[in-house]
């Protein structure tokens, strides 16, 4: 399996290039089947849960104890939030925003010197998976390791717009932050220490990588996905997403939601790992993208996951007779091989490990 992994199966088409190219229909590599296409259902009208931050570590017990409840019941009922009050400067969020979608309309060549190889995939890719001949996503994506520091190589990361290395370190070294808090947040509302989290997912050691997406405007995007459906295979994700143009749906009771983005705020889903050390308690929840023919759309994924070479399970404290460990123990590193060859393909994963301890 890891020889597959060397190279892309077929030659690599960028679709930010072909959008750009004004075709009115899209190549049949992008075309879903329709029970995957973005109409399939009827849209359910309600949205995520919003969660106001200002209190988590707040040193009245009442407004904590209250931050805490509304977090653990967004990741049992739902696996998202939309979080507001994170402490993040809004100014940064929007100049690192601004920053890749000037990154995305350079000129081919220059993004061209980053285009990525499965084996890592660090850089200016645009598939997920490996499988010959699988229907693609309508999206562009550059990927980057942040965590840990021995894998941090910034001569890897976009050299222009001039100031966009500094951005992803300061943009990082906040959302890491953050992270660190939720995970704490998650660890006592789960009625486990406030650093278990965090040590099981290897203390200093922790890994993190950033994903920026960006969905070229698409002239049938009934007929695609800009993401197919998928859960987050790590530990936690910080998602900021555009600005001004929806597309991420949530799978709530086998329907699919559309989040509407409140203004600067954070969109935070509980990844595979999480499943695995709460023992189910918290959720990893599908969720795909839409694209539109009005507007491209840009959105960054932070994901916070565990150190590559430990083995995760269910936390002691969670497991009794009653309630047996769901999954066995399995490194992050073998894990992540899935989703890195067979491309997103919904929670089959965290499933199979469920069916198959
Ligand atoms: C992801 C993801 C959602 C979005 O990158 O894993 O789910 O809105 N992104 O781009
Ligand atoms: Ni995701």
């Amino acid at each position: 399996m890891m020889n597959c992994l060397q190279s892309w199966p077929e030659p690599v088409v960028r679709v930010q290039s072909l959008s750009e190219s004004g075709i009115r229909a899209i190549p049949e590599r992008y075309i879903k089947p329709p029970s995957d296409r973005p109409g399939f259902e009827k849209q359910e009208h309600v949205d995520i849960p919003v969660v106001d931050l200002k209190n988590l570590f707040s040193h009245d017990h009442t407004l904590h104890e209250e931050t805490l409840k509304l977090i653990s019941s967004a990741c049992k009922e739902w696996g998202f939030f939309q979080a507001v009050n994170h402490g993040i400067s809004h100014e940064l969020m929007k100049r690192t925003r601004e920053v890749w979608r000037e990154f995305f309309n350079l000129p081919l060549e220059v993004k061209q010197e980053y285009a990525n190889a499965p084996t890592t995939y660090e850089g200016y890719g645009s598939r997920l998976g490996v499988q010959k001949g699988a229907i693609l996503d309508w999206s562009d994506y550059f990927f980057l390791h942040y965590l840990p520091v021995y894998l941090r190589n910034p001569s890897k990361w976009p050299s222009l717009p001039s100031s966009c290395r500094d951005l992803i370190s300061e943009y990082g070294a906040e959302v890491e932050k953050l992270c660190g808090r939720l995970l704490k947040a998650m660890s006592i509302s789960l009625g486990l220490k406030e650093d278990y989290l965090q040590n099981a997912f290897g203390g200093e050691g922790i890994g993190a990588c950033l994903r920026v997406n960006f969905y070229p405007k698409c002239p049938q995007p009934d007929l695609t996905l800009g993401l197919s459906s998928h859960s987050d295979p790590g530990g936690l994700t910080l998602l900021l997403p555009d600005h001004d143009v929806a597309g991420l749906q949530v799978r709530k009771n086998g329907k699919w939601i559309t989040v509407k983005p409140v203004p600067n705020a954070f969109i935070v889903n509980v990844g595979d790992q999480i499943q695995v050390m709460s023992n189910a308690i918290y959720k990893s929840v599908e969720h795909r993208v839409i694209v539109n023919s009005a507007k491209d759309r840009v959105s960054l994924a932070f994901f916070y996951n565990p150190k590559s070479d430990l083995l995760i399970e269910p936390a002691k404290e969670l497991v009794s007779e009653d309630r047996p460990p769901l999954y066995s123990p399995m490194t992050f590193d073998e894990y992540r091989l899935y989703i890195r060859t067979y491309g997103p393909c919904g929670k089959t994963q965290v499933e199979f490990s469920e069916s198959n301890r």
